[in-house]
């Protein structure tokens, strides 16, 4: 009887409460809906707090992230956490993930089938969290995100929406450590995100 009764609740929790990110988490690593599943090491879910006011989302995870399974733990990573922390932020406090969720091979630049076959799970992601920002990192992000194909020079530093969700473009982390000149234009993007979330 005790037993029983233990085992419906078991089953209620699983069939009625909402899936969170772990539940979506399981599903996302089983995922085949596209060729990048054939030569992943590891899908690279996302990571950081469920309840994040801010999010960042990059492009695909490259060989360090394939390997760890974690998003932006490579050099253009190291970089991405100076930010966080120079914000006043840690890595725990946010939210980071990335348009694909597995590597494309010699870090290529996503294809259209893959974006799309990924798209959803991003999506799930931001409405379980609800971020008040999401700040996108480079074209891929901003452009899928915002929907547009206009160049992230033009997009950088003003505010988009995402259903109803504020979105700051500004440019990838990647492109700073080539480009370390451009880094004043990000640290610009990143104290009018530190403004909206206060
Ligand atoms: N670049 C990205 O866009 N994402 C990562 O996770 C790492 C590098």
């Amino acid at each position: 009887m005790k037993l029983e009764k233990e085992a419906g609740a078991v089953e209620y929790f699983f069939t009625k409460s909402p899936a969170g990110l772990g539940n979506l988490k399981s599903e996302v690593i089983l995922c085949k809906k596209c060729g990048l599943s054939k030569t992943r090491k590891n899908v690279v879910f996302g990571a950081g707090s469920d309840k994040a006011k801010l999010i960042f989302v990059g492009e695909a995870p490259g060989e360090d992230e394939d390997i760890q399974g974690l998003p932006f733990v490579g050099r253009a990573g190291g970089l991405l956490t100076k930010i966080i922390e120079a914000m006043g932020l840690k890595r725990k406090d946010v939210y980071i993930a990335n348009i694909l969720k597995c590597r494309p091979p010699n870090n290529r630049p996503p294809a259209p089938d893959e974006i799309l076959a990924c798209r959803d799970n991003l999506r799930k992601q931001i409405d379980m969290i609800r971020p008040k920002v999401i700040c996108t990192l480079g074209k891929f992000a901003s452009q899928t995100l915002l929907n547009t194909e206009t160049p992230i020079s033009a997009l950088r530093g003003k505010f988009g929406n995402y259903n109803g969700i504020k979105v700051m473009p500004t440019f990838h982390p990647a492109y700073l450590l080539r480009n370390p000149g451009d880094k004043k234009l990000v640290w610009e993007d990143m104290k009018k995100v530190m403004k909206e979330l206060s």
